[in-house]
């Protein structure tokens, strides 16, 4: 049985930037080097990044979670068009493969829904095979590519991706 809820205590999001850097670590290897996995979940996954995007920036955590504890999260922004921003969804590597994914991905269209939100959009980095499988599985469509500074020389090499609601 599956739990989602909005992280409101700092508490939780400490536990979601813990699980964060173990996520990080075990699967982008082979995607992007150590250097720039240290590096990004330094500027977007830490405890005090996440802590600013909830504060300064709308963006929203939600933790996901079974008999056994937290095992993902999701986070998401409305933007200021009609557009709804899924900015973030992991989960750990023994819980995939269950339709976890499925059902967080019918919570982000519903937040998005009643938000009055027209379309849900992510980034995706192009090497990342199986996430673009799920995302195309679930309905999502390739709309554009993106490369983005991100500092220090490193860059995100994504697509775009968008569901129409
Ligand atoms: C991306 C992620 C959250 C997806 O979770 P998952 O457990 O692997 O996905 P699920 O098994 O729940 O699959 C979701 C749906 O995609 C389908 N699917 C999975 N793999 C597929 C494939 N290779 N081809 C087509 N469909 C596929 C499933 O059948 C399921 O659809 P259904 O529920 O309608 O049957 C998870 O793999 C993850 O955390 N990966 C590491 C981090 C990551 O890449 N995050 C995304 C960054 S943009």
């Amino acid at each position: 049985m599956i739990k989602t809820d909005r992280v409101e205590t700092d508490e939780k999001l400490r536990e979601i930037a813990e699980l964060a850097e173990k996520i990080w670590h075990e699967f982008f290897p082979g995607i992007i080097s150590e250097e720039q996995i240290d590096y990004m979940v330094e500027k977007f996954q830490s405890y005090d990044a996440m802590k600013e995007q909830t504060l300064h920036q709308d963006y929203c955590y939600f933790s996901v979670s079974d008999n056994d504890g937290i095992c993902g999260y999701f986070a998401v922004k409305p933007e200021k068009d009609n557009r709804f921003f899924l900015s973030k969804i992991y989960l750990r590597s023994d819980k995939r493969g269950q339709g976890i994914a499925s059902e967080m991905l019918n919570r982000v269209f519903s937040e998005a829904l009643n938000s009055g939100k027209t379309s849900v959009y992510l980034t995706v980095n192009k090497h990342n095979e199986h996430a673009i499988a799920v995302y195309r599985k679930k309905g999502f469509e390739i709309i554009d590519s993106v490369v983005t500074d991100i500092g220090n020389g490193f860059v995100m090499d994504d697509y775009i991706m968008e569901y129409k609601l």
